[in-house]
């Protein structure tokens, strides 16, 4: 059989003029981590919630072949849970056929299976962080796996990945404080390390007020040490970014709170239970699995439709988060 051709549209363009074309789509809300953040609703799961290969072959088809997405990412919960998911990537590569796919995850199981994801199609991981100490990690995250995930980091530059991002959720206590320790552990590394800030989700008051920091004071100190700011590429995320000379390591920030970028989002959240979600913070929701069935142009349609309501829920930033309420990070897709 001939492969389709890669996709190359335009993607969906939304009512204020924002072009959607990447899709971050959660397969599970499994995960072997419990990290302070995440697991606020205390949800766990058994699995029966996800979505089978063939729907998830179908999303990818609608959103890739059909609505002109180009850009995937494979979210959860942890993806790496799924032993499955070599097939769902190479589903997405081979029949949805998206040009570029990325992969978050927290690493501990990444350096025995990074090759085979590689060789089906992965080519770009996110490794969440946060803390470069094994006590604070086991405290943050909720498992002693500091070094699993050190691990993972390096077979992943090992594996050839075009890109490798170690993200870094900016807590008060924990990374920010070790900002140097960060900057000094990703020197000579070709990667980048990502601070985020932390969000609000729903369940996180008390957390968020205690923990949440600007990333502010982190940029002067990383001008102060000779990075400059770097042009954003094509289809750049939120996070700006800066280099220094002779030096791989590229520091980004995605400043969500203090500098939003809605103005900029060119995305689309599909949950592990199969929603469809608008906006991280808004309440706008769709139930996509109905509509599976019908194929890729049904459900195609449905989210054309659906855009039409897409606005800035950042605005309501500390209320619930709609239809996941009360699952998460892990249930909307991190
Ligand atoms: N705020 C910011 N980042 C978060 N993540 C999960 N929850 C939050 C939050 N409340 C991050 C994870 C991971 C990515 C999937 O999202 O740490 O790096």
């Amino acid at each position: 059989m001939a492969e389709p051709e890669p996709v190359v549209g335009s993607g969906l363009v939304d009512p204020q003029g924002r072009h959607l074309t990447y899709l971050r789509l959660g397969i599970t809300e499994r995960c072997d981590l419990h990290c302070a953040y995440c697991n606020v609703a205390g949800a766990t799961s058994d699995g029966r919630e996800e979505l089978p290969l063939a729907d998830l072959r179908t999303l990818g088809v609608a959103f890739a072949r059909r609505l002109g997405f180009h850009k995937l990412r494979l979210t959860g919960g942890e993806p790496l849970m799924r032993s499955d998911l070599p097939e769902i990537v190479r589903a997405m590569r081979d029949e949805a056929g998206f040009p570029r796919i990325a992969l978050t995850t927290n690493g501990r199981l990444l350096a025995r299976r990074v090759r085979a994801l590689a060789a089906a199609g992965v080519q770009q991981v996110n490794i969440s962080l946060d803390t470069l100490c094994a006590g604070a990690y086991r405290e943050v995250r909720g498992a002693d796996a500091l070094d699993d995930v050190l691990r993972g980091i390096d077979a992943a530059l090992a594996a050839g990945l075009a890109r490798v991002k170690v993200n870094v959720v900016l807590l008060r206590s924990v990374g920010f404080s070790e900002f140097d320790s960060f900057l000094a552990w990703g020197a000579g590394r070709p990667i980048e390390l990502r601070f985020i800030e932390l969000m609000p989700i729903d369940g996180l008051d008390e957390f968020h007020r205690r923990e949440h920091v600007s990333s502010e004071p982190l940029i002067d100190r990383i001008l102060d040490g000779g990075f400059v700011p770097q042009e954003s590429e094509p289809d750049a995320g939120p996070a700006v970014v800066y280099a220094r000379s002779g030096d791989p390591l590229r520091v980004g920030f995605v400043s969500a709170i203090t500098k939003p970028f809605c103005e900029r989002c060119n995305r689309l959240r599909v949950t592990p239970r199969g929603a469809l979600k608008l906006c991280l913070f808004g309440r706008g929701f769709v139930d996509l699995r109905p509509f599976l069935a019908q194929g890729p142009e049904a459900v195609a349609d449905v989210v054309r439709r659906a855009i039409v309501d897409r606005e800035d829920g950042f605005r309501s930033i500390g209320r619930p988060v709609g239809c996941e309420a009360d699952r998460g990070m892990r249930g909307i897709g991190g």
